[in-house]
């Protein structure tokens, strides 16, 4: 599925399923507008929509206002994943059929925050019902208290309080078992500890529902890189160890991860620009996720090929996802990339769509940029003119 013109590859349009989009209410940050012109950017025709917008994307209104809007100004398409709970940290779970009726690809605590297993289990179970996975940032906060990065060596040297690895793999295995309980499927966000991993490989030899993403930072960076003063850096679930990021890499190669997702999270420079402790977590990926993964686990490290970089980032969420795209869609419209893999270009965040220029990849050369972007059969990305 990897074809060629004038020396670019045309590949499908790559599929992210967790962008915060900060529309409505943190338009600041990032609007549906300039998110949209970002992922077209970067190659991408789908993206799913986190609900920690102001207000949380909790009813079926809202879902149509992300719908409505993407269809006014968008550049590609955007299905809005809804809370789990009403409101921030709610105590009642959404109307969830109203929300599948209205839209919803999925029910999430992502930016939101669900605790308590009894009201996990209670929303995999009407989730369940309804045909729709529950899509967990799986983070347990008695366990990451008010840590700022990985709880482990770097975190004692610089004296930045931690959050240990565990809190994620604790919520993971307390899911994947209510998922087994509930027949539910589960997707667990932006893994990055190795026993998180572990778990997940455990789980899918159980039988259980359950898929993963990994994020391209958490593919390529550690904690060694933070300094404790460049809030660039910091993101959630944090950088952590060699270690981790070579188990996120297994996963990956061995399937426990079946795919490739950037937790696009702009903030304002303002915001980043503090303290490295009070600073909002979160980093921009749509424009530098394909690059950086060609350059460095393609071209470099040799882990991947071209075809598998494509699929974890294309195929496999459509797959997962139930999603046209991956592919020309039946009896549809194409949703393709076309690829320059030899121009290379140094990252430079001035020159991004996004409103967000928060990455720790500046300065980083990378190849394979994408020249034209097409989403059902329209060009939304348009490169090919210039030098
Ligand atoms: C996300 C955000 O800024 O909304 N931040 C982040 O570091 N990933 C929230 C999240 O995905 O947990
Ligand atoms: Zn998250
Ligand atoms: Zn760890
Ligand atoms: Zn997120």
């Amino acid at each position: 599925q990897v074809h060629e013109l004038n020396g670019n590859v045309i590949v499908p349009g790559f599929i992210d399923m967790h962008v915060h989009l900060r529309d409505p209410g943190l338009e600041y940050k990032e609007t549906i507008e300039t998110g949209t012109r970002s992922a077209a950017a970067g190659g991408f025709t789908t993206i799913a929509c986190m609900p920690n917008t102001k207000p949380i994307l909790d009813n079926p209104e809202l879902m149509r206002y992300i719908y409505d809007t993407t269809n006014k100004t968008g550049s590609c398409k955007v299905l809005p994943y809804a809370a789990i709970t009403r409101g921030e940290r709610g105590e009642e779970l959404t109307d969830m059929e109203a929300l599948k009726e209205a839209g919803a690809v999925g029910f999430t605590d992502d930016g939101v925050g669900v605790q308590s297993g009894g009201m996990m289990r209670s929303a995999m179970e009407r989730a369940k019902a309804l045909g729709l996975p529950i899509v967990i940032h799986a983070e347990d906060e008695s366990l990451s208290g008010k840590g700022c990065m990985n709880e482990g060596d770097v975190s004692k040297r610089l004296g930045l309080p931690g959050i240990p690895g565990v809190a994620e793999s604790v919520h993971v295995a307390r899911d994947a078992l209510l998922a087994e309980l509930t027949g539910v499927h589960l997707h667990v966000c932006h893994i990055s500890d190795a026993s998180a991993v572990d778990v997940v490989r455990w789980a899918k030899g159980r039988g259980i529902r359950i898929t993963a993403e990994v994020t391209p930072h958490h593919l390529l960076l550690t904690d060694e890189g933070i300094d404790g003063t460049d809030a660039n850096w910091k993101v959630n679930p944090p950088l952590r160890t060699e270690k981790d990021r070579l188990a996120c890499l297994e996963g990956l190669l061995d399937g426990t991860i079946d795919m490739i997702a950037t937790d696009h999270a702009p903030h304002s420079e303002e915001e980043k620009r503090r303290a490295f402790q009070v600073a909002p977590f979160g980093f921009v990926g749509l424009e530098t996720a394909f690059p950086l993964l060609y350059t460095e686990l393609v071209e470099k490290a040799k882990l991947l090929t071209l075809q598998q970089l494509v699929k974890k980032m294309a195929t496999a969420p459509a797959e997962v996802f139930n999603l046209p795209g991956g592919t020309v869609a039946e009896g549809g419209l194409a949703d393709l990339v076309v690829v320059n893999l030899e121009e290379e270009r140094v990252i430079d965040p001035a020159t991004f769509a996004s409103k967000g220029r928060n990455t720790p990849f500046a300065g980083w050369r990378a190849k394979g940029w994408p020249v034209l972007t097409i989403c059902d059969g329209k060009v939304t990305f348009d490169r090919t003119n210039s030098k």
